[in-house]
């Protein structure tokens, strides 16, 4: 029988801060009028300092399974695409994991810049259509705040804070996923990179100093690369799809900038009600901007079954990848019963305690280990 990749969960989460435009001007050289012409920006999100991409990431992905009425225990694997990692090691996916307490769980970051979370729904998608899984978690977080040079006026209009996730399940009727287009250009690394904390400039006095652990972009050349790859990509997953430009029920691209997604359009001859835009209200989230973008196209009804989506993503890397999707999920989705809430609530409480009690029970097996190896070695 062929098996099938459906999004029947998805969720968002963004920081309740907001940074406007002329929050900026008071900051650098720049203003509103600037941010809104040149980017279509008007305000982005930024995380508080208690929030870090896990914490996001987990309030998104405890979204997605609550639409999708969804176990996390029964979750085969967690994806988290991310550039702004909590650590480099371990995952972010294995802190949410943890504190999912999705125990049969496997979990891995993916690094493709922004293109992240349209690479990880191919992932995700691939291992359910091949069998190997039955329900995949795909989350695009971002704390990029925390990587921005705020006083580089070049780069610090563009970015902001936040999360989405979707839940892909294994379906015998035909949708989900349908084709997929991955594309890499490391010859373009240069032009979009965070050039410290890795192994080719450890953290050092020096990297700091010379402000190497920020973003630093060549925005007009990726600009360019944005522009070319962008409706190429689209009109590729379409082919592969076995479908046309005027199958086409809603483009959403990544959120990077308001020229970039006009210009797609423009070639993909698609009229605004078929394009969704709102990065005017969040910036360019990275990894996040794909998913925040299908949630809320989802929340606008602009979303219903049967409608052939087309997701684009491009960045670092230098990467692209496009997805199409037949929605599956009639929608509105009704409100999950108050007691299922209140279970998935218990639910993550303790999930918790069981972090908390295997964190204790590493350090006390540590302890004892120690102190039998000193005994020994005294004996
Ligand atoms: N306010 C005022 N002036 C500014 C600002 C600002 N915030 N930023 C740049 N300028 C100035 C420049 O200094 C330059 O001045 P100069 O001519 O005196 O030197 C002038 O504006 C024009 O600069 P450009 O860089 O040519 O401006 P452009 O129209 O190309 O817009 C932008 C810049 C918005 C960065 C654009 O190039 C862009 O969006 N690039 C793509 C960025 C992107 O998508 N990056 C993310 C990819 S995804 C990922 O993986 C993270």
């Amino acid at each position: 029988m062929t098996r099938y990749a459906q999004i029947v969960g998805w969720g968002m989460y963004v920081p309740s801060k907001v940074l406007t435009n002329d929050d900026l001007a008071g900051m650098v050289d720049t203003s509103d009028n600037w941010i809104r012409e040149r980017t279509g920006i008007v305000e982005r999100r930024i995380a508080a300092p208690n929030e870090t991409t896990a914490t996001m990431a987990i309030r998104a992905a405890q979204a997605a399974l609550q639409v999708a009425n969804a176990d996390p225990a029964r979750l085969d694997l967690i994806i988290v695409a991310t550039a702004t990692p909590d650590y480099l090691f371990p995952a972010t996916a294995c802190l949410v994991q943890d504190a999912l307490g999705a125990t049969r769980a496997g979990a891995f970051d993916l690094s493709a810049g922004c293109t992240g979370f349209v690479y990880g729904l191919v992932v995700g998608s691939q291992m359910i259509i091949s069998g190997a899984y039955n329900q995949v978690l795909v989350i695009g977080a971002e704390t990029l705040s925390r990587i921005i040079n705020w006083t580089d006026r070049n780069t610090c209009v563009l970015f902001g804070d936040g999360a989405g996730a979707v839940l892909l399940q294994a379906s015998d009727v035909p949708g989900g996923v349908l084709s997929a287009v991955l594309g890499a250009d490391g010859s373009g690394g240069d032009l979009l990179v965070l050039p410290a904390g890795g192994s080719r400039h450890p953290a050092s006095v020096e990297t700091v100093a010379q402000n190497m652990h920020y973003i630093h972009m060549n925005g007009p050349e990726v600009f360019r690369f944005a522009t070319q790859v962008t409706a190429r990509a689209a009109r590729q997953a379409l082919a592969e799809a076995g479908l046309h430009l005027e199958d086409i029920s809603l483009f959403i691209s990544h959120q990077a900038n308001g020229r970039i997604i006009q210009s797609a359009a423009k070639s993909l001859k698609l009229p605004p009600e078929k394009v969704f835009v709102n990065l005017d209200r969040y910036g360019n989230t990275s990894s996040a901007s794909v998913p925040i973008a299908l949630c809320e196209a989802i929340e606008q009804g602009r979303v219903k079954r049967g409608d052939y989506l087309v997701m684009v993503g491009f960045g670092a890397g230098l990467t692209w990848a496009a997805v199409v999707v037949k929605w599956g999920v009639p929608l509105p989705v009704s409100r999950p019963l108050r007691r299922i809430v209140v279970w998935r609530w218990v639910r993550y409480r303790w999930a918790t305690i069981r972090s908390y009690l295997r964190r204790l029970g590493w350090k006390i097996l540590a302890a004892l280990r120690g102190l039998f190896i000193g005994d020994s070695s005294s004996g």
